[in-house]
């Protein structure tokens, strides 16, 4: 037993923005008592749009220097961008459990009726082999579709900072991706960005009341607590969020409803 955490240790859940904090309500509602630190790149944001190779880098980077300040009892990759390129990289560097977060494919196409699946993603998460093998091994015999809406990170980011996105945002992804599908019904679709349940609402509204949504938040708390069991924890004050990009009024205002009152910049 004596290879146990300090129950101080946190639990480090990191994305490249603000779409991370979607798994962080499902952690917190498994794990009340856990010290987290929310950790995103912010400089970065968007993965999406960026190389296979810029991304393993900051990725592998950031949590490097983040596991040295911080001692983290587990680390969280909570971006499918970041996950499906560099989680086994990260795995591979560093000696700290490491969860991520991956297209919740497996869980949709148990649930779709009409065999044909949408998944909504980055540019850089449809574009993976792991993508690839995910649908070969849960949704062969379905149609999967993938459409990259990076313009969904963008609507997520400023609806958490209080503005209003611009509904033609949801119309164009919706309609692409139901172009795509020719004259097949999409009753499932996957939210493969950690962004994209923030808007999930605007989503729904534009794709009508039987379509189900799909994403993998719950899982990965069910997941970490899983890897946490045993574990004792001691939250020691407000919690934080870590960002590598200035902290502005608008950045904390968003974080403070998830109930993260300090912000620093890495
Ligand atoms: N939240 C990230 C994901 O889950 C990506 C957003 C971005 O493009 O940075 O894929």
């Amino acid at each position: 037993m004596d290879n146990l955490p300090p129950a101080n240790a946190p639990i480090l859940l990191f994305d490249s923005g603000l779409g991370g904090l979607s798994v962080l309500s499902a952690l917190r509602e498994k794990l009340p008592d856990a010290p987290i630190i929310y950790a995103a790149d912010t400089a970065g944001l968007p993965y999406g749009e960026k190389t296979e190779a810029e991304i393993a880098a900051r990725v592998a980077g950031l949590l490097g220097r983040m596991s040295e300040r911080f001692a983290p009892r587990l680390i969280c990759i909570a971006c499918n961008t970041a996950s499906t390129i560099a989680l086994g990289m990260v795995r591979s560097v560093l000696q700290v459990p490491i969860v991520g977060t991956v297209p919740a494919i497996k869980p949709a196409a148990a649930i779709s009726l009409t065999g044909t699946i949408g998944l909504l993603g980055t540019a850089a998460t449809i574009r993976q082999r792991y993508v690839d093998d995910l649908e070969a091994e849960f949704a062969s015999g379905k149609r999967l579709i993938r459409h990259a809406a990076p313009e969904l990170v963008g609507a997520a980011e400023a609806k958490l900072r209080g503005e209003i996105p611009d509904p033609a945002i949801f119309t164009r992804a919706v309609d692409a991706m139901r172009a795509q599908a020719g004259d097949a019904t999409i009753d499932t679709v996957v939210l493969a960005c950690t962004h994209f349940p923030l808007v999930e609402q605007e989503l729904r509204a534009e794709m009508g009341g039987d379509v189900r949504f799909v994403h993998g938040a719950q899982g990965i708390a069910r997941r970490i607590a899983h890897l946490t069991q045993g574990h004792s924890f001691a939250r020691d004050g407000e919690d934080r969020a870590i960002v590598t990009s200035p902290v502005d009024e608008a950045l904390q205002q968003a974080l403070l409803p998830f109930g993260i009152t300090r912000v620093e910049q890495l």
